[in-house]
């Protein structure tokens, strides 16, 4: 790969391709697209059409993508594991690479009757096509009709490539090459929306020391700042990331700043503000900490035992206090009155933004792989259903560039 392919590769990192493999001879390329996509740091979910078996196995792609490969829509093992709606949603991106006549012809139709264009129907996954056909049914008007309906549903095209084609004729209607399929398909999630733009984004639990050996800390995984910090550095943003101790590796193009305690993290917060344009305060910080911290273990007495404890300080509010320009979002972890606790905090610490989360239920928020958000602002604001944190982050790039831009105008004009 070359080095500008390579740094858009790495825009696939933890994105979960449905790769859809349709009737075609061109689907002997596909083992190849799976190897690259996964060295992309993707994760391949391939799903087969029976014609598509006809030309390369279900084993192979098995083999390669290091996944069962499913084929079947009426398979109740399957169902039982990974239904179709699951992997629908599951989806970041869905790619029918080899995608035949036939398989478009079914995709305009909303056809449902094999498993992988139910999935179709069922995703609002971005769909990406990459038709091999012989250049005469390519060229049908039939065909050329399909594909502009398709494109104009906001289906992107790959290709066809022209060139010397299996049948022995020369035209278009080559499936492109795996590494063009796999930049294309990372140039997806590269949006551009916050091009150029600096964003500090804070992460995960602080920890707060009672004695050399004890902290006081929460359930925070990082999960949901660092999904924000890799759809912001997607999105084309300069992103520093100040994060509490986590056990995650550091998003690509991605400056990272670690710290421990609240204390820390406003230092580090603080350092880094310099230039920045917008800041989302994802961490839980603690929001008291030991009165004092003592020098030595403090030993088990018969009894209770009682800490003392004062406030940390509050970051959010320490930078929204002075913010001129500065786009601020802030974070908002609830049990109870979602809306009208996360619009007191909206007030309180005159933040642009606020992203209202439910916490302490069975599902979403500290140290889940999914969440929901509420965001909120002085006029008003939108939901964000149950979503993988990475889905739910981009999102929320996504309304923050929107939000940005209009504060950003307003300013301008
Ligand atoms: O890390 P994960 O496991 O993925 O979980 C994600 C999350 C639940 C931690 C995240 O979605 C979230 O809600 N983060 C904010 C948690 C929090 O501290 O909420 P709060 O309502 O107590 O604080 C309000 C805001 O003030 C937050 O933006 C917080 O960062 C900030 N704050 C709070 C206290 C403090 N001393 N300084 C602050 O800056």
């Amino acid at each position: 790969m070359t080095d500008s392919m390579s740094s858009l590769a790495s825009s696939l990192a933890n994105k979960r391709i449905l790769l859809g493999v349709t009737g075609s001879i061109a689907a002997y390329k596909s083992a190849e697209l799976v190897r690259r996509l996964s060295e992309a740091g993707a994760t391949v979910q391939v799903v087969m059409t029976e014609a598509a078996q006809a030309f390369v196995t279900p084993f192979t792609l098995q083999t390669l993508s290091g996944r069962a490969v499913h084929t079947a829509l009426m398979d109740a093992d399957a169902e039982a594991t990974m239904g179709h709606i699951e992997q629908a949603r599951w989806a970041d991106l869905i790619i029918v690479a080899p995608a035949s006549a036939n398989f478009i012809a079914k995709l305009v139709q909303g056809q449902a009757d094999d498993l992988l264009s139910a999935i179709c129907l069922a995703s609002e996954a971005p769909l990406a096509v990459a038709p091999a056909m012989n250049r005469q049914m390519w060229a049908h008007e039939a065909t050329q009709a399909n594909v502009a309906t398709l494109v104009e549903r906001g289906a992107k095209l790959f290709g066809p490539a022209a060139g010397e084609q299996a049948c022995g004729e020369v035209g278009p209607g080559r499936m492109l090459e795996p590494d063009q399929i796999v930049a294309m398909s990372a140039a997806l999630f590269d949006t551009g929306l916050l091009a150029g733009r600096r964003v500090l984004i804070t992460a995960g639990p602080t920890q707060e020391d009672i004695d050399p050996v004890r902290y006081i800390s929460n359930r925070s995984s990082g999960k949901m700042g660092f999904s924000i910090a890799t759809a912001a550095a997607e999105a084309g943003a300069q992103v520093t990331l100040v994060s509490g101790p986590v056990a995650l590796a550091t998003p690509e193009r991605v400056t990272r700043v670690d710290v421990r305690s609240a204390e820390e993290m406003l230092a580090a917060v603080a350092a880094n503000l310099d230039g920045q344009e917008i800041v989302i305060a994802a961490a839980a910080v603690a929001d008291y900490r030991p009165l004092q911290v003592a020098t030595h273990k403090i030993k088990k007495q018969a009894g209770s035992a009682q800490l003392s404890l004062e406030q940390t300080p509050d970051i959010l509010a320490t930078i929204a206090a002075d913010k001129g320009d500065l786009f601020v979002v802030g974070f908002a972890a609830e049990t109870e009155r979602l809306e009208e606790n996360a619009r007191l905090k909206l007030e309180k610490k005159s933040l642009d933004m606020i992203a209202a989360n439910r916490v302490g239920s069975e599902r979403g928020g500290f140290d889940s792989s999914e969440n929901a958000l509420k965001l909120l602002w002085q006029e008003g604001g939108v939901e964000l259903p149950m979503l993988p944190k990475e889905k739910l982050a981009r999102a929320l790039v996504q309304i923050v560039a929107e939000r940005f831009d209009a504060k950003d105008s307003t300013k301008n004009s």
